[in-house]
């Protein structure tokens, strides 16, 4: 698989269940700074990294971030699952505000290697009804081309473990072809 062709600066969105690997993913061709992750933001302003009851003010507080990156024209990464159209439409008119591309990095890998992952974790276990919530609407969004349509600029999809664990990105400078 060839390396991610990713404009630098952009907006990168990670979309994927819970288990899927974003955060392993983002660690590994992100730099730390680069990556505005939810559960993060849970623990700054919650109890922890799984606090539900901080999803408002963590996501608050991920889009102030996100904001003030994008108008320093400095690529930022959302790791969060994304994998309802509301969060991505939300992140979508960031970049859009900023006149930033977008590109969406979707997980979408077996789910049974999803549920399994998830299961295994030594931290923070998602309850699996939630991931398989994750999972469905995934499928809705992947299947009717949404992302597509919600105005990405490219959409990514990496459909076996063995790809994920394979890639690597490649920043252009907006003046590449
Ligand atoms: N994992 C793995 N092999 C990979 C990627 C991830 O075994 N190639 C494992 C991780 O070590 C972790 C689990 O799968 O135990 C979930 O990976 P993580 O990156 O944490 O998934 P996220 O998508 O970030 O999950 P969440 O949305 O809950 O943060
Ligand atoms: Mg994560």
């Amino acid at each position: 698989m060839p390396a991610l062709a990713i404009p630098d600066p952009s907006l990168v969105v990670l979309v994927g269940p819970a288990g899927s690997g974003k955060s392993t993913f983002a660690a590994r061709c992100f730099e730390p700074d680069e990556v505005l992750a939810s559960d993060a933001m849970r623990a700054i302003v919650g109890r922890d990294e799984s606090d539900q009851a901080a999803t408002r003010s963590a996501f608050a507080l991920l889009h102030r971030q996100l904001a003030a990156r994008l108008r320093d024209r400095r690529l930022a990464v959302v790791d969060a699952t994304n994998v309802e159209a509301h969060a991505r439409r939300a992140l979508l008119q960031r970049a859009r505000a900023a006149g930033m591309p977008a590109v969406a990095i979707v997980l979408d890998l077996p789910p049974d290697l999803v549920l399994r992952r998830n299961e295994a974790r030594a931290g923070r276990v998602v309850n699996a009804a939630v991931v398989r919530h994750h999972l469905a609407r995934l499928r809705t969004a992947v299947d009717h081309g949404l992302l597509e349509r919600e105005g990405f600029n490219v959409v990514y999809r990496i459909r076996a473990p063995a790809e994920l664990e394979a890639l690597t990105v490649e920043r252009r400078s907006p003046s590449a072809p």
